[in-house]
């Protein structure tokens, strides 16, 4: 063959080759990166739910799960930062709403998603609370797929109607409930602290039970001093709180916790965020029941959102990405099987379990605080560095030492 021949046939198969893929609606390439750190019970079938609408519609586009695992992102958020300053963005990542975005310098790294909101009429299916958070210097960096809510308390049904004991609405009575539980040997609060977010978690739970909405709302923007005594009053009610998990915590996640304890009936209780519903409804464990973390009925939220990198070799089918995440279908899809809510407030609350349905209404109704450990209320620096600190107090327990501590990265974090 002829070199003119070669070269006339090459360029026919990439031409070829290129007309294919645009006639399959997938942009110049072929490939859809997504990034998260859903690899759990619940976390997993949410996200294949989203896959499985996509590829529907784009079907040959070719879909890599890049999910790190680690709850809370605890693992992935780094790896992804990493990736961001290298230069090998995956096409979409998650993104909690909030304050989380100023760890990746959004400015440098990110695509702004205004004109997105404005094509999909997001700001108006999505609440005001919400789009509140999701604004960062000006503008919209994440498309929310959800909501979650952190201050649950869950309780095994059957522990408790075995000992005929009544879900908790106040310290007193959850300390009551403990006693009663260690009678029967019974652990009394399941806890995995394995990926060292978790004793920040239930912190949070109890600051926004011992100061209330507002005042907690103030320590993340120095309207609430961390010296003030109600701070001691929280550290010493997690103390109580922890003397009473099971002893191997170190060596479980969440869903380890859940799975060795909660649902075989060795706990009565656990604390933890609504992703807890969605591993729930995986593995078809129906015996639970749940409270707001005791004191007052606030909501202690978060929402996921997908945001897109700048420079991500697929971006035609990120965007795609980012109308499923957006869509009443797609969330339709997602949120009852990952246990949030949706982010959208015109998806059929039918499709819903009664968990989900209670926070649905709980969402409207209650005040809403923004969560520290997933992202919302604080940056990254001063959300890790609280974190670190609460996990040291889960094993010290030194409360002086811990509220001094919060103190001064309060003082540095709000001096910037
Ligand atoms: C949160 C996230 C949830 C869930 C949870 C446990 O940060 O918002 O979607 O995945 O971590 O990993």
């Amino acid at each position: 063959m002829s070199r003119r021949i070669i070269s006339t046939l090459s360029i026919v198969l990439v031409l070829g080759a290129s007309l294919a893929l645009v006639a399959c609606g997938g942009g110049k390439s072929n490939k859809l990166e997504i990034f998260s750190w859903w690899t759990v019970g619940g976390e997993g079938e949410g996200l294949k739910a989203l896959f499985d609408i996509y590829h529907k519609q784009y079907p040959n586009v070719q879909i890599i799960n890049a999910a790190v695992a680690g709850g809370a992102g605890t693992n992935a958020k780094a790896l992804l930062a990493t990736r961001l300053t290298g230069g090998k963005p995956p096409d979409a990542f998650q993104l909690h709403a909030g304050l989380e975005v100023e760890k990746y310098d959004p400015e440098k790294y990110i695509l702004p998603l205004d004109d997105f909101y404005k094509s999909e009429g997001l700001d108006k299916v999505l609440p005001q609370d919400l789009l509140s958070l999701l604004q960062y210097k000006g503008h919209y960096w994440g498309v929310p797929v959800d909501i979650h809510r952190a201050n649950i308390l869950w309780y095994n049904k059957k522990v408790f109607a075995d000992a005929k004991l009544q879900p908790p609405t106040t310290w007193d009575e959850y300390f009551k409930v403990v006693k009663a539980l260690k009678a029967r040997k019974i652990i009394p609060l399941a806890f995995g602290s394995k990926d060292g977010y978790e004793a920040g978690h239930t912190f949070e739970t109890v600051l926004i039970s011992v100061l209330g909405p507002d005042a907690y709302k103030g320590l993340w923007t120095g309207a609430t001093k961390w010296t003030d005594p109600k701070v001691a009053d929280a550290l010493n009610t997690l103390k109580k709180l922890l003397a009473d998990v099971n002893s191997d915590h170190s060596a479980l996640t969440w869903d380890g916790a859940l799975g060795q304890y909660f649902i075989t009936n060795k706990a009565g209780m656990m604390i933890m965020g609504d992703w807890v519903n969605g591993w729930f409804i995986s593995q078809n464990f129906t015996d639970y029941g749940w409270e707001c973390v005791p004191g007052p009925k606030v909501f202690d939220g978060l929402s996921d959102s997908f945001a897109l990198p700048k420079g991500a070799p697929d971006n035609t089918n990120a965007m795609n990405w980012l109308k499923v995440c957006a869509s009443q279908a797609g969330q339709g899809a997602f949120n009852p099987l990952k246990g949030s809510i949706p982010a959208r407030t015109d998806v059929d609350p039918s499709l819903f379990n009664p968990y989900s349905q209670s926070a649905m209404k709980d969402w409207t109704s209650e005040p809403i605080v923004p969560s520290v450990v997933h992202g919302a209320a604080a940056t990254e620096k001063w959300a890790t560095v609280y974190k670190d600190i609460l996990a040291t107090f889960a094993t010290s327990g030194d409360v002086a030492a811990a509220q001094k501590a919060l103190d001064q990265t309060a003082t540095d974090n709000l001096a910037k």
